[in-house]
């Protein structure tokens, strides 16, 4: 069975090209200033699934999100993990982001699956920007559109396909819970035109993992870790990026 529509979702840290690009730039940062733990400040972090890995590898993590409900979940998770003083949540929205996190006061900043949900995904970009260092690097994680439009037709629902494919915000219709999905270039747009940020990675998340047949994908340690292997070849494959069901990017504030 194909599943990469069951893919249109930011999930959590595993391996993969993603999570290797967070490790390398937190590697980076303890590098730079080894007398502190590298901070990290997580955006719409929900419930965890990237600031409690980030936590457990040393990192200082404020989580901000606009739902309690997921902040409670965080204080379960990092309680769980034993790392509850290495995050800090706090309620307060994107839009808002300067009334509770300071000006440059994180060495990297994540919103993953932010950007798709926000009215503004500019005035997004702009605040996770402002909330960064100068020489740090925000980290984005967003859907992507052309894997929702091939996920689509495959599942035979091509007037909602050609919807994705065709609406400047790749919604397909006002019922679509999603305020956008997007392309590698308009990604790119949004951090370095958008930001003057400048992109040192924009690989795929998602590549083709989903499309792999659960009988597959079920089969065992070894074709976990044969998919895994494409998987992490796909990341980088340009074409292929563009049909990741989510971009990522690491975009650094110039020093
Ligand atoms: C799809 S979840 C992503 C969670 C997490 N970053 C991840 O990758 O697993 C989106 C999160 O963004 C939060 N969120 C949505 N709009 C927001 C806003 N305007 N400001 C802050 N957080 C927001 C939601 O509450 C939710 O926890």
């Amino acid at each position: 069975m194909v599943s990469g529509a069951a893919a249109e979702t930011v999930g959590a840290v595993g391996g993969g090209s993603v999570h290797r690009t967070l490790v390398a730039e937190v590697t980076r940062v303890r590098a730079a200033r080894p007398d502190r733990p590298p901070r990290v400040l997580d955006v719409g972090g929900g419930s965890g699934a990237w600031a409690v890995p980030l936590a457990r590898s040393g990192c200082a993590v404020t989580v901000v999100d606009n739902s309690p409900n997921a902040l409670a979940a965080l204080h379960r998770r990092a309680r769980e993990a034993g790392v509850h003083e290495l995050v800090t949540p706090v309620q307060g929205d994107v839009d808002a982001l300067a009334d509770v996190v300071p000006p440059g006061g994180a060495d990297l900043v994540l919103g993953h699956g932010l950007l798709e949900v926000v009215d503004d995904a500019a005035a997004a970009v702009s605040a996770l920007t402002t909330a960064t260092a100068a020489g740090g690097a925000v980290s984005v994680l967003v859907v992507g559109r052309y894997a929702a439009v091939l996920a689509r037709t495959l599942s035979g629902r091509l007037a909602e396909a050609r919807a994705v494919l065709t609406d400047p915000d790749g919604r397909f219709g006002a019922d679509d819970a999603l305020r956008r999905r997007l392309d590698a270039a308009t990604l790119r747009g949004l951090l370095e035109d958008g930001a003057a940020l400048r992109v040192e990675v924009l690989q795929g998340d998602g590549v083709l993992e989903g499309w792999v047949p659960s009988a597959v994908r079920d089969g065992g340690p070894a074709a976990a870790r044969a998919v895994a292997e494409l998987e992490d070849l796909a990341a980088a494959a340009a074409p292929l990026v563009e049909m990741s069901a989510r971009l990522h990017a690491l975009a650094r504030r110039p020093g």
